[in-house]
């Protein structure tokens, strides 16, 4: 067994989602290398595309899906028919791609999935949720109903704004204020800038607590594997410092502060059920406080 390998079997998954604000960023890219890194040191991971209706988790392993999260929902299938298991020792959750997007779960739907996830959950110990662009209702949803939150950003100034509106609503309406972030796209400088900026920003306007796990540099291997469907391996083009990133978010101790896993996420949406809520309003354009 692995020297990461630290999850106790019978506790609840550790569920972290994976967020940006900015679309085209490397969410999808980075939580499929998340998941088989964290199957090959041992543990049980469930990847779930929570990108519903333009889902890219499938399309990257080159994973035919039969059914998504979308049937699940719609009560024609249980999610244990749905899972596909991929060929890097971890099972995906596919979203689904159609021509109408599910922009937003219902309560029910969402009852209905999460009832779902309580069960099969426990046969995991990871649950990464890769979550579509913006900070629509099925975003903010996922992500506060997560363990944690990982935010990925790049250099640019259009990212750092997305991600600062992402972090202010997750902060101000749905009581998270402990996020991982990740810098895509940049040498290691240009990474730790990129953070520093987001964070004096958000030190300075939010209640909030930023752990920067590392960065991944551009690489044209990246385009390459995407095109061939196919992962960057530890030894065939998978940069040293993204191997470090992914390490360190495995590594990273659990959110105690948050309830836990899929328990937490079960209560979070009976809750959410009986309590609903107000539209949201805010705008993922500038930084607006
Ligand atoms: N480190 C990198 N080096 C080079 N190209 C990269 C890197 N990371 C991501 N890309 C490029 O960015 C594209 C978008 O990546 P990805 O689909 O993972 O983003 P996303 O944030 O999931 O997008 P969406 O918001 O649409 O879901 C990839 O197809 C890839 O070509
Ligand atoms: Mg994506």
């Amino acid at each position: 067994m692995s020297e990461h390998m630290e999850h106790q079997r019978n506790a609840s998954p550790r569920v972290i989602a994976v967020a940006s604000g900015k679309g085209g960023v490397g969410k999808t890219f980075f939580s499929i290398h998340l998941a088989a890194r964290a199957a090959e040191t041992g543990n049980r991971v469930l990847l779930m595309d929570a990108d519903l209706g333009l889902a890219n988790v499938d399309v990257m392993l080159g994973i035919s899906a039969k059914a998504s999260i979308r049937e699940v929902v719609e009560e024609k299938t249980g999610l244990n028919q749905v899972l596909v298991h991929s060929d890097y020792g971890f099972d995906v959750l596919p979203g689904g791609s159609g021509l109408h997007t599910l922009t937003r779960l219902t309560p029910h739907q969402q009852q209905i999935l999460l009832d779902e996830l309580d069960v099969t959950g426990s046969d995991y110990d990871i649950v990464i949720i890769d979550t579509a662009a913006g900070i629509g209702e099925n975003v903010l949803y996922f992500v506060s109903a997560s363990e944690s939150a990982l935010i990925v950003l790049t250099p640019d100034p259009t990212s750092l704004t997305d991600a600062y509106a992402l972090i202010k609503v997750l902060s101000r309406q749905r009581d998270m204020h402990r996020f991982m972030v990740i810098v895509n796209q940049a040498d290691e400088i240009d990474a730790q800038i990129t953070f520093r900026r987001l964070m004096s920003v958000a030190d300075r306007y939010l209640d909030v607590h930023l752990d920067y796990m590392g960065h991944i540099p551009p690489s044209r291997d990246v385009r390459k594997a995407i095109q061939a469907q196919r992962l960057l391996s530890r030894d065939g083009g998978c940069p040293k410092a993204m191997q470090q990133t992914l390490d360190a978010v495995i590594r990273q101790p659990r959110d105690t502060s948050r309830g836990s896993g899929l328990q937490f996420f079960w209560q979070h949406s009976l809750n959410e059920a009986l309590v609903s809520e107000p539209s949201l309003t805010v705008s993922a354009q500038g930084v607006n406080t």
